[in-house]
């Protein structure tokens, strides 16, 4: 998930048993670093009580119009414009249905009565009974939202709480939090093209036995994502990783370096930048055994020959300046010379590096302290999560890219 660090994220919670799953939401959206401020809709306040909202968020929660006291701490106008994002959630037929005909007659439908969806984004995420969703007029109304620059985080399918079976259960939290940081993200990478590759290499000796490396892949995985939330198209080639395919991510599934290389190179033709996270292993077994191996002697020795370089090959065919090349550097002691010499010798634009032995960095954590090193110089970025690491490195894409055309 990425960072909306101080990003002012207001929630209106309406009425429904998905209710409940707007107090996750909010948990989450605050564990990405936002300030939330939520309000509720009458028929809300019978599912939840605002009460938990307001211990959760800190912040008073709006329940009602021209309440004086409501309307000093914030004003339903304030609530509805003074923020980075508005989401409602769970967001019901009734409220799609006052919004898309312009009624503001309780305080989330006067709030959405006072929102410029194109000026900042406003997001539903329905949750209703199956046929409410189905209706021609909920269907109907969905689509003048969307026309109006309303945007819909789609409902899943399921069994729902009325004992209906079909689509109209909310989306999970982390998906809904997805949605909101998308929305919040500039779209600096339209029409690029970005390859990227993650996790570890496994090269197996015997049918049953590997060489690998403790990479989960969790920093190229928030890379790929970011960089398709910042609109480029995005092609993730990993190795074995448990974690979800980011959203809008195309993805080639690898198991050792050769294919890993095969890929690359298969992939390689239109893309403007490739990041290569992947901890590809250096060496593989010379010959690999059809059967187990079985124990004989107290020391077994096993003969390795070298892997493709699959950077420095990219660094040494390229053409000028394209594609963009960003290597890792991960170090079991200060990187900072490493990285300088492979930026050299790989031919690299970037080189992320990194101390792996160092406190929030390294293999399986959310966080990493990285440095960014180029011809130019070197940055040293703080601890940060590897999304906002993720974002960083867009940045630095786009600001590459500028100037050069878009195939
Ligand atoms: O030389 P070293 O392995 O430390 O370089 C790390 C960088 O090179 C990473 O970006 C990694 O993905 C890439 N690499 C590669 N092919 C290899 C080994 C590393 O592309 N066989």
């Amino acid at each position: 998930m990425s960072s909306l660090v101080n990003r002012r994220v207001h929630v209106a919670v309406c009425g429904g048993v998905a209710a409940y799953k707007a107090v996750e939401t909010v948990r989450l959206l605050q564990k990405a670093g936002a300030v939330v401020q939520v309000a509720m809709t009458a028929n809300a306040q019978a599912f939840v009580g605002p009460l938990t909202f307001q211990a959760i968020t800190h912040l008073p929660v709006l329940t009602r119009t021209l309440d004086p006291s409501d309307e000093m701490e914030i004003g339903h106008i304030a609530f509805a414009q003074e923020n980075d994002v508005l989401l409602v959630v769970p967001a019901s037929a009734n409220i799609l249905a006052k919004c898309a005909a312009g009624i503001g007659d309780e305080v989330v439908s006067t709030v959405l009565l006072a929102t410029r969806p194109r000026r900042s984004p406003v997001l539903f995420a329905p949750a209703m009974n199956t046929a409410m969703y189905e209706n021609e007029a909920t269907q109907n109304n969905l689509r003048i939202l969307r026309e109006r620059g309303y945007q819909i985080v789609e409902p899943d399918a399921g069994a729902l709480a009325c004992g209906a079976v079909g689509p109209g259960r909310l989306a999970l939290s982390e998906a809904i939090v997805d949605a909101v940081v998308a929305a919040l993200t500039p779209r600096v990478l339209v029409g690029r093209r970005v390859l990227v590759t993650a996790g570890p290499t496994r090269e197996f000796f015997d049918p049953v036995r590997f060489l690998s490396n403790p990479s989960t892949g969790k920093a190229g995985f928030e890379i790929a994502a970011a960089a398709a939330r910042a609109g480029a198209e995005v092609t993730l080639i990993h190795g074995p990783c448990s974690l979800p395919l980011p959203p809008g991510v195309s993805s080639v599934a690898v198991t050792t370096a050769i294919e890993m290389h095969a890929a690359v190179m298969a992939h390689l033709p239109g893309v403007d930048v490739v990041v290569m996270t992947a901890a590809v292993s250096d060496y593989r077994a010379r010959a690999v055994s059809a059967t187990k191996v079985k124990k004989l002697d107290e020391v077994q020795s096993l003969e390795l020959v070298r892997n493709p370089d699959i950077l420095a090959e990219l660094g040494a065919s390229r053409v000028g300046a394209s594609p963009l090349l960003i290597g890792f550097a991960a170090e079991s002691g200060p990187p900072l010379e490493y990285a300088r010499a492979k930026l050299i010798s790989k031919r690299c634009d970037l080189i992320v590096a990194n101390d792996i032995t160092a406190e929030g960095a390294g293999f399986g954590v959310d966080t990493n302290r990285v440095s960014l090193v180029t011809a130019e110089g070197i940055v040293e970025l703080p601890v940060l999560s590897k999304a906002a690491i993720g974002e960083r490195l867009v940045v630095f894409m786009a600001e590459r890219l500028a100037g050069s055309p878009s195939p």
